[in-house]
């Protein structure tokens, strides 16, 4: 296979929540440019309208007028949260610091993940959480108000978690402090201390200083790193040529993916790296290498989480075993991920097993793969298997291409255009 192009991927997602909760909730006019346009996007956008904010349509260059820390008003409607684990973790965090109540509710896959890990801080700090069914899923209600600080050691590692508490004791003016085991992405943390917060981070802790105030911003987008590795991926299994991502955010707490594919033996080069936005931007180039096996453990698995399905794909095209633990929180993604990608991987032809909290992928070399995949609507299964479709003489069907839409609606376009 031979790649070639120059790509700028969209927008980062979670950049593009925080950029709109944050807007939404700053002291005056914010401008938001390259806000991700996708169904996850529009999720926080329509609970933020839901409300009383003015949010625009989503489009290149928008502006929110702010209506404070203090002004939103209570829903006369549910919250949908459609497909998306953010909108609905981080404005459970921002409802609970709010003096009113909100129904969230959202898709079948979003309403069986576990929201008792925003619940069980949030409630200590004073909101209160009721769930319609057994169980910690969706719908759920939360009814907030004033809140006291709170001092949260993580249970998991999670930048939704940590951010939800970060925002309620943002909203309600409160002390909070949250200690991680590992770092996860910091973008809630940057954004604030651009926004005026008074944040302090220090090794692993997070202490947010309550003073009332979140100044309005303007934040540029960078080209999200998570859809960026479907392409560093494809360039990393093609037999010649190279691809460039323009834009790309290499905050260290995202880039774990193109550190394992350049240890699996990609060549990978961050150009014209700048600050940008308050957060970390390069070029990222990249050309194929003989590929092997790595290994990736817990520590590593924050800074690229997103990016295990695809690393499994170029892992089936590598030479020799790829051994993938402590990624348990796989098991509560869009789709129990481990079982999507183990399941997957043996339906197209290779050769894998899964672990309690990781996965094992003994890779064969780069060759044609084909068989029917099962996305169980989770975009980014369904993006990691069009890489692998894309090798010449695959014949690879994804059962449900569309749910790309959730975070790179234009993927399928952008993958046709780079296979030469
Ligand atoms: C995100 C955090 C991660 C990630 C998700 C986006 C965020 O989830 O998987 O796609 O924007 O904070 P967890 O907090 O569950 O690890």
């Amino acid at each position: 296979m031979r790649v070639d192009g120059v790509l700028r991927v969209p927008g980062d997602k979670s950049i593009s929540h925080r950029a709109l909760m944050l807007g939404a909730l700053g002291a005056g006019v914010s401008r938001v440019r390259g806000v991700l346009q996708s169904l996850d996007v529009h999720s926080t956008a329509g609970v933020l309208r839901a409300l009383g904010v003015a949010v625009p349509a989503l489009g290149d260059d928008i502006v929110i007028e702010g209506v404070g820390l203090r002004g939103l008003r209570g829903p006369g409607v549910d919250l949908d949260c459609g497909n998306s684990g953010t909108t609905t973790r981080l404005m459970a965090g921002i409802v609970a610091g709010s003096p009113l109540a909100g129904r969230f509710i959202g898709d079948a896959s979003l309403s069986r993940r576990p929201m008792g890990r925003v619940a069980r801080p949030l409630a200590q700090m004073g909101a209160r959480f009721d769930f319609d069914a057994r169980g910690d899923g969706l719908p759920m209600t939360v009814h907030g108000g004033a809140l006291r600080g709170l001092t949260w050691h993580m249970e998991t590692a999670s930048a939704q978690v940590k951010s939800a508490i970060l925002l309620a004791g943002l909203v309600a003016d409160v002390p909070v402090e949250v200690v991680e085991q590992e770092r996860t992405r910091d973008h809630t943390e940057r954004m604030f201390a651009g926004r005026g917060v008074d944040l302090r981070v220090e090794e692993n802790v997070v202490t947010l200083v309550p003073t009332a105030r979140l100044d309005a911003s303007d934040q540029l987008v960078p080209a999200d790193p998570s859809s960026a590795a479907f392409f560093a991926a494809l360039a990393a299994i093609a037999d010649h040529g190279s691809i460039a991502l323009d834009d790309v955010c290499v905050n260290p707490t995202r880039a774990g993916a193109f550190g394992v594919l350049r240890r699996m033996g990609a060549k990978i080069a961050f150009e014209n790296v700048r600050a940008e936005g308050g957060e970390d931007v390069a070029r990222v180039v990249v050309t194929p290498g003989a590929l092997r096996g790595v290994v990736i453990d817990g520590g590593e698995v924050p800074s690229l989480v997103d990016e295990l399905p695809v690393l499994a794909c170029v892992a089936a095209c590598a030479d020799g075993e790829t051994r993938v633990t402590g990624a348990s929180e796989l098991r509560v993604k869009e789709s129990d991920r481990i079982a999507a990608i183990v399941n997957n991987l043996r339906a197209v032809g290779a050769d894998a097993e899964e672990l309690p909290d990781g996965f094992v992928v003994r890779g064969t070399g780069r060759r044609p793969f084909a068989g029917r995949v099962a996305t169980h609507a989770d975009h980014r299964i369904a993006m990691a298997f069009g890489v692998l479709g894309a090798i010449p003489g695959s014949a690879i069907t994804v059962d449900d291409p569309d749910c790309a839409a959730v975070s790179f609606p234009t993927f399928w376009e952008e993958l046709s255009r780079v296979v030469v």
